[in-house]
């Protein structure tokens, strides 16, 4: 049997063991995923577990993803330039971190709602970790612009200049969001904006994006959130978080078993485990 878990802190309402327990089962493979809580003063420890143990694959969610990365050999280039680690695959002892978040996302979008992102105007509101990785990820689908609106307009144009050798991108404070919803193709929730239990909130107005446009959303608790039921009802094609968290770990499964994750089954999984 091989071995496999997710770390965090707090980890017990992580969706991971279930969906890649079903990848497992759904592929013959061998393999047990569980969930490890481990805090921040323990991680060096759970490092040389993994090693002692000789555990394949590890997922890295909340607060780890960042401090992860100085206990590992090595750091994939994506991982470096987003800063993130999600994803560690273990070589015979020898570490290397990777993230799949963000290429988890644009295969998702890309499958569900737009399958060509070059040419077009990216609005992504919010710029925390999550958007950083889906920002590092559109970037490299040759869009005309990604334009990044935040609450606080410093941490927009940090992330805006971070990727600016990769895409054209402009910051923006949200006072001028809703001139940027008007002129864009595809519009990307990152913020917890609308999240339970705070399903009435939303991060932009109502009919603020135009008619025909995509509209995402990376929440995936209430799997359809205020801000994508007004999209649709605008008339603009709807895009929930779950595929994003599916993606992020069929791409973990790919670098671990070097197969084709079994994607439907994953998602069939955690739908269910959502009702
Ligand atoms: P994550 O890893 O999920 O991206 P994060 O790094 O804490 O989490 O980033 C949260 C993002 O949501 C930030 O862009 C944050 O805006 P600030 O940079 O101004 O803090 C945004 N955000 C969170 N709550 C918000 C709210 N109530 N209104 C607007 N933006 C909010």
């Amino acid at each position: 049997t091989v071995l496999y878990g997710v770390i965090g802190d707090p980890i017990r309402h992580s969706k991971s063991p279930i969906m890649l327990n079903r990848a497992f089962r759904e592929t013959g493979i061998n393999g047990v995923y569980t969930a490890f809580h481990i805090t921040e003063d323990k991680l060096a420890d759970f490092i040389a577990g993994v090693k002692a143990m000789g555990i394949r694959g590890v997922n890295v969610t909340i607060p780890h993803k960042l401090n992860i990365m100085k206990h590992l050999d090595e750091i994939d280039p994506g991982a470096l330039a987003i800063g993130a680690v999600n994803t560690i695959v273990n070589d015979n002892g020898r570490l290397t971190g990777y993230n799949t978040d963000g290429v988890g996302y644009v295969r998702s979008l890309k499958e569900e709602a737009m399958p060509d992102i070059s040419g077009k105007r990216v609005l992504v509101i919010g710029a925390g970790g999550a958007a950083r990785g889906i920002v590092y990820a559109l970037a490299g689908e040759r869009p005309e612009r990604i334009t990044i609106a935040n609450r606080t307009i410093d941490k927009a144009e940090e992330l805006a200049r971070s990727f600016s050798s990769r895409a054209e991108l402009q910051a923006i404070a949200n006072d001028r969001l809703q001139e940027a919803c008007g002129e864009a193709d595809l519009v990307i929730n990152t913020t917890s904006v609308g999240m339970y239990p705070n399903v009435q909130d939303t991060p932009v107005g109502k009919g603020w994006i135009r008619e025909g446009a995509v509209v995402s959303d990376l929440i995936y608790n209430p799997l359809v959130t205020r801000f994508l039921k007004e999209a649709e009802e605008s008339g603009c094609r709807i895009h929930g978080g779950l595929g994003m968290f599916v993606h992020q770990g069929a791409i973990a499964f790919e670098y671990w078993t070097g197969r084709p994750a079994p994607v439907h089954a994953m998602r069939e999984t955690v739908m269910a485990s959502l009702k």
